[in-house]
């Protein structure tokens, strides 16, 4: 019985110390992947923090904030009425993608405010459109300014040429629209007007230009009077806008770069090595619908940053998701029709799951 329990002790002594033993192992094995796993984590959340990855997807969550939730107790036109002011004899496929695109981002409405050789050209393409013959006419500010009530945004520029007479009204339009406190897209021509007078939108901070390479370093000259410097993309930026009085600006590149003379948003999403025209009325187009939403939503909803900095980013990101899926498809036959197919996938890809 002694021995028995003797034995039975020892066994259990033996055993409380091989447990005790293992404990400690344990206990000290815990304690190193404690350790080990709080590097982790430490380094995880301070190298990812600085990774772009990181902001892209703040960014991008802002904009989900600012997308209006599509609930049934909503009237036609208050999700966006957008008017595109451009289509010109040459270029009639400009207006018609950027206002194709900014019903298809869901504005309710879209007007084309065209000179009138554009017109049926534009009206053919698509019945979804609200096309104005007025750009060259006498009167085509008051035209337009009749319809300032039933718009939200305008986008000036695609398409617009260079006519002397188109130019002085867009000049009167941008004016005009001013006034209202519309949230203006400026691009292409609509760039070239504003260069010819820097005062249509010097301090007017609902203004977002959209230069290319080009049309970016047109600018720079015209108001700084010096050549861009090729090697600080950041600080021209910067520079840019805080001397147009902090209006924002989107240079369109490789990588796109947004700035409202305080901070430099990137946007480096994927999208591919085709750049087939029309891609820049996308993006004009979208960022009316999108700069009407960051405005109404508010920046609570922006986390205080500048609404019209989220419209861009929102309008960058989709674009390149729009190229990214058309290239997969259609790869170097890959138009810019292909991108608008792929609109409500991308849109719904970045914004809504
Ligand atoms: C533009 O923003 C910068 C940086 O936030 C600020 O220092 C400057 O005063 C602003 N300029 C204007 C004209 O508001």
């Amino acid at each position: 019985m002694a021995a028995r329990s003797g034995s039975g002790v020892g066994v259990g002594v033996g055993g409380g110390a091989t447990l005790r033993g293992a404990t400690v192992a344990l206990v000290s094995f815990a304690a190193a992947l404690c350790c080990l796993w709080t590097e982790v984590l430490h380094r995880a959340f301070t190298f990812h923090s600085h990774r772009p990855a990181a902001s892209m997807e703040r960014n991008l969550q802002l904009v989900r904030n600012i997308v209006p939730p599509l609930v049934a107790d909503k009237h036609k036109g208050q999700d966006g009425k957008i008017g595109v002011v451009g289509g010109s004899r040459e270029y009639t496929g400009a207006p018609y993608f950027a206002a194709i695109t900014s019903l298809k981002v869901g504005a309710d409405l879209s007007h084309v405010f065209c000179t009138v050789d554009a017109a049926p050209a534009i009206k053919s393409y698509s019945p979804n459109i609200i096309v104005h013959p007025v750009l060259d006419g006498q009167t085509a500010a008051e035209e337009v300014r009749k319809w300032f009530p039933a718009l939200h945004s305008m986008v000036i520029g695609p398409g617009l040429g260079r006519e002397e007479k188109v130019l002085q009204n867009t000049k009167e339009i941008i004016r005009q629209s001013r006034a209202q406190g519309m949230p203006l897209v400026i691009d292409a021509d609509g760039l070239w007007v504003v260069v010819q007078d820097l005062s249509l939108i010097q301090g007017y901070t609902r203004a977002i230009l959209t230069p290319n390479v080009v049309e970016f370093g047109r600018l720079y000259q015209a108001v700084l009077k010096s050549p861009v410097d090729a090697k600080d993309y950041q600080g021209t930026l910067l520079q840019l806008s805080q001397a147009l009085g902090n209006v924002t600006i989107v240079q369109k590149g490789k990588i796109d770069l947004i700035s409202d003379g305080t901070t430099v948003l990137e946007c480096s999403l994927e999208g591919s090595g085709r750049r087939c025209g029309g891609q820049g009325d996308l993006l004009s187009g979208s960022l009316g619908v999108l700069a009407h939403w960051a405005f109404s939503a508010g920046t609570d909803k922006t986390n205080g940053l500048n609404p019209t900095l989220i419209a861009s980013f929102g309008a960058c990101a989709l674009t390149r998701q729009c190229n990214y899926q058309a290239f997969q498809k259609h790869r170097r036959s890959m138009s810019t029709s292909d991108m608008i197919e792929e609109i409500a996938t991308a849109f719904h890809k970045l914004f809504e799951s």
